[in-house]
Protein backbone atom coordinates (compact mmCIF):
# COMPACT_ATOMS: atom_id res chain seq x y z
CA UNK A 1 0.00 0.00 0.00
CA UNK A 2 1.04 3.37 -0.86
CA UNK A 3 1.12 6.97 0.57
CA UNK A 4 1.33 10.09 -1.47
CA UNK A 5 2.52 12.97 0.52
CA UNK A 6 4.05 14.99 -2.34
CA UNK A 7 4.34 14.25 -6.66
CA UNK A 8 8.01 14.88 -5.90
CA UNK A 9 7.94 11.13 -5.19
CA UNK A 10 6.35 10.14 -8.43
CA UNK A 11 7.83 9.86 -12.51
CA UNK A 12 6.28 11.83 -15.44
CA UNK A 13 5.30 8.20 -15.87
CA UNK A 14 3.46 7.29 -12.61
CA UNK A 15 1.68 10.73 -12.89
CA UNK A 16 0.40 9.87 -16.38
CA UNK A 17 -0.72 6.75 -15.15
CA UNK A 18 -2.68 8.86 -12.62
CA UNK A 19 -4.45 10.47 -14.61
CA UNK A 20 -4.92 7.80 -17.63
CA UNK A 21 -6.66 5.99 -14.44
CA UNK A 22 -9.01 9.25 -13.82
CA UNK A 23 -10.32 9.37 -17.18
CA UNK A 24 -11.12 6.17 -16.72
CA UNK A 25 -13.23 6.63 -14.13
CA UNK A 26 -14.49 9.51 -15.73
CA UNK A 27 -15.82 7.09 -18.47
CA UNK A 28 -17.34 5.14 -15.80
CA UNK A 29 -14.42 2.39 -14.70
CA UNK A 30 -16.11 -0.32 -12.22
CA UNK A 31 -13.07 -0.48 -10.29
CA UNK A 32 -14.19 -0.80 -6.61
CA UNK A 33 -12.15 -1.39 -2.90
CA UNK A 34 -15.40 -2.65 -1.19
CA UNK A 35 -13.80 -3.46 2.48
CA UNK A 36 -11.80 -0.85 2.70
CA UNK A 37 -12.20 1.74 5.62
CA UNK A 38 -10.53 5.39 4.73
CA UNK A 39 -10.49 8.25 7.45
CA UNK A 40 -10.60 11.90 6.33
CA UNK A 41 -8.47 14.04 8.47
CA UNK A 42 -9.17 17.69 7.95
CA UNK A 43 -7.12 19.77 10.24
CA UNK A 44 -8.10 22.67 7.76
CA UNK A 45 -11.28 23.90 6.50
CA UNK A 46 -12.10 22.40 2.97
CA UNK A 47 -15.03 21.77 1.15
CA UNK A 48 -13.51 20.34 -2.75
CA UNK A 49 -11.20 18.69 -1.64
CA UNK A 50 -12.76 16.77 1.78
CA UNK A 51 -15.91 16.05 0.26
CA UNK A 52 -14.41 15.14 -3.38
CA UNK A 53 -12.27 12.61 -1.61
CA UNK A 54 -15.47 11.65 0.30
CA UNK A 55 -17.69 11.26 -3.12
CA UNK A 56 -14.78 9.18 -4.97
CA UNK A 57 -14.46 6.94 -1.41
CA UNK A 58 -18.44 6.58 -1.12
CA UNK A 59 -17.58 5.30 -5.62
CA UNK A 60 -15.62 3.01 -4.60
CA UNK A 61 -17.29 1.43 -2.16
CA UNK A 62 -15.30 2.31 0.76
CA UNK A 63 -16.72 2.52 4.61
CA UNK A 64 -15.49 6.63 5.52
CA UNK A 65 -15.26 8.22 8.53
CA UNK A 66 -15.41 12.05 8.70
CA UNK A 67 -13.10 13.60 11.54
CA UNK A 68 -14.99 16.66 12.95
CA UNK A 69 -11.92 18.85 14.96
CA UNK A 70 -14.37 20.81 16.60
CA UNK A 71 -16.30 18.25 18.08
CA UNK A 72 -12.89 16.03 18.79
CA UNK A 73 -10.75 15.24 21.27
CA UNK A 74 -8.15 18.09 20.06
CA UNK A 75 -10.47 20.49 21.93
CA UNK A 76 -8.92 18.60 24.96
CA UNK A 77 -5.87 19.13 23.86
CA UNK A 78 -4.90 15.88 22.17
CA UNK A 79 -2.27 16.53 19.92
CA UNK A 80 -2.08 16.40 15.96
CA UNK A 81 -0.06 13.19 16.50
CA UNK A 82 -1.69 11.62 18.96
CA UNK A 83 -4.70 11.66 16.79
CA UNK A 84 -3.63 10.75 13.88
CA UNK A 85 -2.35 7.47 15.86
CA UNK A 86 -5.81 6.79 16.86
CA UNK A 87 -7.12 6.30 13.82
CA UNK A 88 -4.67 4.05 12.54
CA UNK A 89 -4.96 2.01 16.18
CA UNK A 90 -8.63 1.26 14.65
CA UNK A 91 -7.33 -0.58 12.21
CA UNK A 92 -8.25 1.44 9.04
CA UNK A 93 -6.68 0.81 6.03
CA UNK A 94 -5.61 4.86 5.13
CA UNK A 95 -5.97 8.24 6.13
CA UNK A 96 -6.32 11.52 3.74
CA UNK A 97 -5.10 14.70 6.04
CA UNK A 98 -4.95 18.01 5.41
CA UNK A 99 -3.05 20.37 7.54
CA UNK A 100 -1.67 23.74 7.52
CA UNK A 101 1.93 22.82 8.47
CA UNK A 102 3.87 21.99 5.71
CA UNK A 103 5.26 18.65 5.19
CA UNK A 104 3.02 17.80 8.40
CA UNK A 105 3.88 13.90 7.38
CA UNK A 106 7.19 13.95 8.91
CA UNK A 107 6.27 13.31 11.74
CA UNK A 108 3.92 10.53 11.18
CA UNK A 109 6.83 8.95 9.49
CA UNK A 110 6.45 5.97 12.27
CA UNK A 111 2.85 5.36 11.75
CA UNK A 112 1.94 2.69 9.10
CA UNK A 113 -1.15 3.44 7.78
CA UNK A 114 -0.78 5.00 4.20
CA UNK A 115 -1.33 8.97 3.96
CA UNK A 116 -2.83 10.79 1.11
CA UNK A 117 -2.01 14.32 1.68
CA UNK A 118 -5.00 16.62 1.23
CA UNK A 119 -3.23 19.88 1.58
CA UNK A 120 0.15 21.08 3.88
CA UNK A 121 0.62 24.28 4.42
CA UNK A 122 2.05 26.53 1.79
CA UNK A 123 3.87 23.69 0.11
CA UNK A 124 1.98 21.12 -2.12
CA UNK A 125 -1.71 19.77 -2.83
CA UNK A 126 -0.84 16.89 -5.06
CA UNK A 127 -4.63 16.25 -5.58
CA UNK A 128 -5.22 19.44 -6.74
CA UNK A 129 -2.32 19.64 -8.88
CA UNK A 130 -3.49 16.29 -10.40
CA UNK A 131 -6.81 17.44 -10.74
CA UNK A 132 -5.47 20.39 -12.73
CA UNK A 133 -3.05 18.92 -15.09
CA UNK A 134 -6.10 16.22 -15.78
CA UNK A 135 -8.17 19.35 -16.98
CA UNK A 136 -5.57 20.89 -19.02
CA UNK A 137 -4.55 17.38 -20.71
CA UNK A 138 -8.52 16.77 -21.51
CA UNK A 139 -8.23 20.57 -23.52
CA UNK A 140 -4.92 20.68 -25.17
CA UNK A 141 -4.03 16.47 -24.96
CA UNK A 142 0.00 17.47 -24.43
CA UNK A 143 1.62 19.37 -21.93
CA UNK A 144 5.00 19.56 -23.77
CA UNK A 145 5.41 23.44 -24.70
CA UNK A 146 1.75 24.95 -23.45
CA UNK A 147 2.39 28.26 -21.55
CA UNK A 148 0.34 28.95 -18.14
CA UNK A 149 0.56 32.52 -16.24
CA UNK A 150 -0.58 31.75 -12.32
CA UNK A 151 -1.87 35.09 -11.15
CA UNK A 152 -2.81 36.45 -7.69
CA UNK A 153 -1.38 35.14 -4.43
CA UNK A 154 1.76 32.94 -5.03
CA UNK A 155 3.68 33.31 -1.75
CA UNK A 156 0.87 31.60 0.38
CA UNK A 157 -0.64 29.40 -2.23
CA UNK A 158 0.45 25.55 -2.24
CA UNK A 159 -1.36 25.19 -5.31
CA UNK A 160 0.88 27.30 -6.92
CA UNK A 161 4.18 25.84 -5.57
CA UNK A 162 3.13 22.42 -5.81
CA UNK A 163 1.59 22.71 -9.50
CA UNK A 164 4.78 24.22 -11.07
CA UNK A 165 6.94 21.89 -9.83
CA UNK A 166 5.20 19.53 -11.97
CA UNK A 167 4.00 21.40 -14.96
CA UNK A 168 7.94 22.41 -15.45
CA UNK A 169 8.88 18.64 -15.95
CA UNK A 170 6.12 17.72 -17.81
CA UNK A 171 7.16 20.38 -20.54
CA UNK A 172 5.21 23.27 -19.80
CA UNK A 173 6.11 26.97 -19.57
CA UNK A 174 5.06 28.63 -15.79
CA UNK A 175 4.71 32.08 -15.47
CA UNK A 176 3.57 34.45 -12.70
CA UNK A 177 2.36 37.55 -11.79
CA UNK A 178 0.26 39.59 -9.16
CA UNK A 179 0.73 41.86 -6.69
CA UNK A 180 4.31 42.26 -5.19
CA UNK A 181 3.58 41.43 -1.71
CA UNK A 182 2.35 38.15 -2.94
CA UNK A 183 5.09 37.17 -5.60
CA UNK A 184 7.67 34.49 -5.40
CA UNK A 185 11.21 35.75 -6.63
CA UNK A 186 12.02 32.34 -7.63
CA UNK A 187 9.23 31.63 -10.70
CA UNK A 188 9.28 34.01 -13.97
CA UNK A 189 7.36 37.19 -13.80
CA UNK A 190 5.43 37.92 -16.39
CA UNK A 191 2.73 41.42 -16.90
CA UNK A 192 -1.01 40.66 -16.55
CA UNK A 193 -1.78 42.59 -20.40
CA UNK A 194 1.57 39.92 -21.88
CA UNK A 195 -0.10 37.19 -20.21
CA UNK A 196 -3.33 37.79 -21.43
CA UNK A 197 -2.07 37.57 -25.04
CA UNK A 198 0.04 34.75 -24.78
CA UNK A 199 -0.65 31.88 -22.56
CA UNK A 200 -2.78 29.12 -22.97
CA UNK A 201 -3.68 28.52 -19.67
CA UNK A 202 -4.66 32.03 -17.30
CA UNK A 203 -4.95 30.28 -13.85
CA UNK A 204 -6.21 33.28 -11.24
CA UNK A 205 -5.78 32.28 -7.39
CA UNK A 206 -7.40 33.31 -4.35
CA UNK A 207 -6.01 36.16 -2.00
CA UNK A 208 -5.71 34.13 0.74
CA UNK A 209 -6.38 36.66 3.43
CA UNK A 210 -6.12 34.03 6.54
CA UNK A 211 -2.66 33.22 6.16
CA UNK A 212 -1.39 36.89 5.77
CA UNK A 213 0.20 38.60 8.60
CA UNK A 214 -0.91 41.90 7.80
CA UNK A 215 -4.09 43.13 5.68
CA UNK A 216 -3.74 43.08 2.05
CA UNK A 217 -2.60 46.60 0.87
CA UNK A 218 -5.52 47.34 -2.11
CA UNK A 219 -8.87 47.37 -1.48
CA UNK A 220 -11.17 44.82 -3.08
CA UNK A 221 -12.22 47.01 -5.74
CA UNK A 222 -8.30 47.64 -6.71
CA UNK A 223 -7.60 44.07 -6.87
CA UNK A 224 -10.01 43.46 -9.31
CA UNK A 225 -9.07 46.69 -11.35
CA UNK A 226 -5.61 46.05 -10.96
CA UNK A 227 -4.99 41.94 -11.26
CA UNK A 228 -8.02 40.56 -11.28
CA UNK A 229 -9.61 38.94 -14.26
CA UNK A 230 -12.82 40.65 -15.91
CA UNK A 231 -14.59 40.27 -18.72
CA UNK A 232 -12.34 43.12 -20.56
CA UNK A 233 -9.30 41.58 -20.35
CA UNK A 234 -10.90 37.53 -21.00
CA UNK A 235 -11.69 39.28 -24.13
CA UNK A 236 -8.01 39.98 -24.71
CA UNK A 237 -7.00 36.03 -24.41
CA UNK A 238 -6.02 33.88 -26.91
CA UNK A 239 -9.39 32.09 -28.45
CA UNK A 240 -8.26 28.66 -27.61
CA UNK A 241 -6.96 30.11 -24.01
CA UNK A 242 -8.87 28.77 -20.93
CA UNK A 243 -9.47 30.20 -16.93
CA UNK A 244 -8.57 27.98 -14.63
CA UNK A 245 -8.68 28.37 -10.57
CA UNK A 246 -8.24 26.32 -7.50
CA UNK A 247 -11.45 27.51 -5.97
CA UNK A 248 -13.05 28.52 -3.63
CA UNK A 249 -13.31 31.88 -5.54
CA UNK A 250 -13.27 35.67 -3.69
CA UNK A 251 -15.92 36.99 -6.72
CA UNK A 252 -15.75 40.32 -7.48
CA UNK A 253 -11.61 40.29 -5.78
CA UNK A 254 -9.45 38.19 -8.63
CA UNK A 255 -12.23 37.13 -10.64
CA UNK A 256 -15.24 38.64 -11.86
CA UNK A 257 -18.52 37.27 -11.00
CA UNK A 258 -19.42 37.07 -14.65
CA UNK A 259 -16.22 35.43 -15.77
CA UNK A 260 -16.42 32.32 -13.35
CA UNK A 261 -18.64 30.90 -15.37
CA UNK A 262 -17.75 32.43 -18.91
CA UNK A 263 -17.20 29.83 -21.75
CA UNK A 264 -13.55 29.92 -21.39
CA UNK A 265 -13.93 29.16 -17.90
CA UNK A 266 -12.52 25.70 -16.71
CA UNK A 267 -13.13 26.01 -12.80
CA UNK A 268 -16.28 23.59 -12.27
CA UNK A 269 -14.68 21.27 -14.69
CA UNK A 270 -11.96 21.29 -12.55
CA UNK A 271 -13.70 20.57 -9.63
CA UNK A 272 -15.76 17.47 -11.48
CA UNK A 273 -12.27 16.21 -12.87
CA UNK A 274 -11.17 16.39 -9.09
CA UNK A 275 -13.38 13.28 -8.18
CA UNK A 276 -12.17 11.35 -10.92
CA UNK A 277 -8.45 11.90 -10.17
CA UNK A 278 -9.01 11.05 -5.93
CA UNK A 279 -10.93 8.00 -7.17
CA UNK A 280 -7.26 7.31 -9.16
CA UNK A 281 -5.07 8.18 -6.34
CA UNK A 282 -7.31 5.74 -4.03
CA UNK A 283 -6.91 3.18 -6.59
CA UNK A 284 -3.12 3.34 -6.32
CA UNK A 285 -2.61 3.42 -2.90
CA UNK A 286 -3.67 -0.37 -2.73
CA UNK A 287 -3.00 -1.90 -5.82
CA UNK A 288 0.99 -0.60 -6.22
N1 LIG B 1 -9.11 23.80 -4.02
C1 LIG B 1 -9.24 23.42 -2.72
O1 LIG B 1 -8.33 22.84 -2.11
O2 LIG B 1 -10.44 23.76 -2.17
P1 LIG B 1 -10.86 23.39 -0.68
O3 LIG B 1 -9.99 24.18 0.26
O4 LIG B 1 -12.32 23.76 -0.58
O5 LIG B 1 -10.62 21.92 -0.49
Amino acid sequence: MKSLLSLDELSNEEIMEILNDAQEFKQGSSFQLKDKIVANLFFEPSTRTHYSFNVAEEKLGMKVLNFDPSSSSLAKGESFYDTVKTFASFGIDAVVIRHTKNRYYDELAHISVPIINAGDGTKDHPSQTLLDLMTIYEEFHTFKGLNIAIIGDIRYSRVAHGDIQVMKRLGMNCYTSGPEEYQDAIYPHIHMEEALKEMDVIMMLRVQNERHEEKMSLSNEEYLQQYGLTMEKVYQMKSHAIIMHPAPVNRGVEIADEVVECPQSRIFEQIHNGVFVRESILKRTFTK
